[in-house]
């Protein structure tokens, strides 16, 4: 019988990328989930499938020796997700203290791949979960989440925070600061998303954030300046208070524009949301195109973002209370 996990992916109401920097970030997962499927196989073999990872799908089978996919050269982003998959599974290897286990590995996920909406920490994080139970080991929600940031942390060279992991393990709104990660009471936030169609590497945006700053003392200002907006953002956000968050989203896309990580597309979208309407609007994750959030009460955000050229796609995200959970 396999073994199958899902886990949510994110938006950022405020503080990717200074998050990277020991500066407090609040990430709220959404009702997009990756659910990967599990099954030991007897010959410590992995055989990985994947569909609806904004690709066609694809297969790769790694040798128990070689680790070398035997898939002619895959696209740069089937290398990136096969990345993150074996990472998980040896994580899962480690929890259960069996180095050799074999599985069949298949992964189906409705979060765009690349694109900030934390598609890569919600596969990890299902995968651990999914791998560690097929082997008989039960790990706690807090446990999952810190594998899957040592797992992030390896595949991105060391250039990764807690966030995104701790907030699909966990679910809902939490507060991440450091290795101090906590879940946030909050309301359930009037998300909208727009989406260009695109996908960009986490890491090489983040080393850019990082030459910005050893470069420039504005950069690191601007690190901070994030920090303290989102100190007032979770005041904001205990009282509910909407049109505080909104105006603080807008201010924190114009602080991560200045630190070299929006595009052409993510501006028009964030106008697109803030002209229909939204109380605020920004980029989400690591940035370089992708998707943005914006907070809307009414329709309007994303009949506008649905008009604009740049948005290949507009959807509405609900908060996911649930975490990492088995299916
Ligand atoms: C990426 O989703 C968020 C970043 O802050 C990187 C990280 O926190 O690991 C850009």
């Amino acid at each position: 019988m396999p073994t199958t996990s899902s886990a949510p992916g994110k938006v950022y109401l405020f503080g990717e990328h200074a998050v990277v920097y020991g500066e407090p970030a609040v990430p709220c997962a959404i009702e997009r989930r990756a659910t990967v499927r599990v099954e030991e196989r007897d010959d410590g073999r992995l055989r990985v499938s994947a569909a609806d990872l904004s690709l066609d799908g694809f297969t790769v089978e790694y040798g128990a020796d070689d680790g070398v996919p035997n898939v002619d050269v895959p696209t740069a982003l089937v290398e990136a997700a096969m990345g993150y998959v074996d990472a998980a599974v040896a994580s899962a290897r480690d929890a259960a203290d069996r180095p050799d286990a074999g599985f069949d590995v298949t992964i189906e996920s409705d979060i765009p791949l690349g694109a900030g909406l934390g598609s890569s920490a919600a596969v990890v994080v299902a995968g651990v979960d999914a791998a560690a139970r097929e082997l008989g080991v039960e790990l706690a929600p807090e446990t999952v989440a810190e594998r899957a940031y040592e797992v992030e942390k390896a595949v991105q060279s060391g250039e990764a925070s807690r966030a995104d992991t701790f907030c699909s393990a966990m679910g809902g709104a939490v507060r991440v600061e450091g290795s101090d990660c906590r879940t946030l009471d909050a309301p359930d936030l009037p998300f909208v998303v727009g989406y260009d169609g695109t996908s960009h590497d986490t890491g090489d945006l983040v080393a850019g954030v990082r030459a910005l700053r050893e470069q420039y003392d504005f950069a690191r200002d601007t690190v901070e300046s994030i920090g303290d907006l989102v100190r007032r953002g979770e005041d904001a956000l205990r009282e509910g208070d909407v049109e505080e968050l909104g105006r603080l989203m807008d201010v924190d896309h114009g602080l991560l524009a200045a630190l070299g990580v929006s595009a052409r597309s993510l501006d028009e979208m964030v106008w697109a949301a803030r002209d229909g309407g939204a109380a605020g609007a920004k980029l989400t994750g690591a940035g370089g195109g992708g998707c943005i959030v914006a907070l809307d009460r009414d329709d309007g955000a994303e009949t506008a973002l649905s008009l604009t050229p740049a948005c290949e796609e507009a959807f509405r995200a609900r908060l996911a209370d649930e975490g990492v959970r088995a299916e």
